[in-house]
């Protein structure tokens, strides 16, 4: 079988499904492992060929084949796998997620860090969320430390900043409007802030420019250790439920950019079931109530 051959497409409905060949499976596996790290293995052939599917659909291919010859044409190349890879990414994300870890963050590592700067007079924090998605990770963390801080905030000058691999993502997160479907997991506390700091219309909530504003997003791939370096300097590092998607190397590699970008007593903070075990031993654990967190020493 040539890289070009296909299954023959079936109709679901009005809908035709083209199905990937195992040769064109691995050939876009391998461009979008390239391209950002993550490693589609065997069984997510189906998720891959749904997501092509409605791809196809928007270009107005007819076949998997077209497809492959498209991305692979020098011309279309990087912005089709950047699109491509907008489809097939999971960006899954909610307001106070993880909220024991977030509770660490601004009752814990906060102070911390603000009592050693303060002793060194440094008044710069800079906290950045590695994989922000629709922006709920980030204004969540501006929110706790408004909640936490309040007017003592003032005398910082902090930087917080989102990143991520999805335009389509960082475009929702500068909008800053919601469904319910990113508060799904709020205490009475949660509930309290969501009614301080958001305007509901229409069905939607409109997050306050005060929090908006303490905030930006930025585009960045994770697999582009150059780019990480702009984090230099940085305090907390949030990367929540990403690494999961990325094969052992890239895991690696991605941590070890992480810590070196750190300040010396920096923080790593990851999703709630992951952890750096067989992937970086430099990091020193540290425990609060209900989460546990990566302390750079
Ligand atoms: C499941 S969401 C996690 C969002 C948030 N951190 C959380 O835990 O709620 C994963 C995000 O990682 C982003 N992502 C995937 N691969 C990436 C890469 N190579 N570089 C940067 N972001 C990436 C996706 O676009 C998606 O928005």
């Amino acid at each position: 079988m040539t890289l070009f051959e296909t299954s023959a497409p079936f109709q679901i409905g009005f809908q035709t499904v083209r199905k990937l060949s195992a040769d064109q499976f691995k050939s876009i596996r391998d461009m979008l492992y390239e391209h950002s790290g993550i490693f589609f293995t065997e069984n997510k052939q189906y998720l891959l060929e749904s997501r092509l599917n409605r791809r196809l659909n928007e270009l107005k291919q007819d076949s998997m084949a077209e497809y492959l010859e498209y991305i692979k044409h020098p011309v279309n190349r990087k912005v089709e796998l950047s699109f491509l890879y907008n489809h097939v990414t999971i960006n899954e994300t909610y307001f106070f997620r993880y909220a024991n870890q977030l509770n660490a963050f601004a009752n814990g590592i906060i102070p911390n860090l603000l009592k050693e700067k303060k002793a060194t007079g440094n008044s710069r924090l800079r906290i950045w969320s590695a994989a922000s998605s629709s922006g709920e990770e980030l204004y969540s963390i501006a929110i706790y430390l408004q909640e936490t801080l309040g007017i003592g905030l003032k005398q910082w000058f902090l930087d917080l900043v989102g990143t991520d691999i999805s335009q389509k993502m960082l475009e929702r997160a500068r909008e800053a409007i919601y469904t319910t479907n990113s508060f799904r997991s709020m205490d009475a506390e949660h509930t309290r802030w969501v009614d301080k700091y958001f305007v509901a219309l229409n069905g939607s909530q409109y997050l306050n420019h005060a929090i908006k504003n303490m905030v930006k997003f930025n585009y960045l791939n994770l697999n582009d250790s150059i780019a990480i370096r702009r984090f230099q300097g940085t305090d907390v590092i949030f990367c929540r439920n990403v690494l999961i998607y990325f094969d052992q190397a890239t895991k690696i590699r991605v941590i070890k950019n992480f810590y070196d970008v750190l300040n010396p007593g920096g923080y790593l903070l990851l999703g709630e079931a992951e952890s750096l075990h067989e992937i970086s031993s430099s990091f020193k654990v540290e425990h609060h109530p209900g989460a546990f967190v990566y302390k750079k020493e």
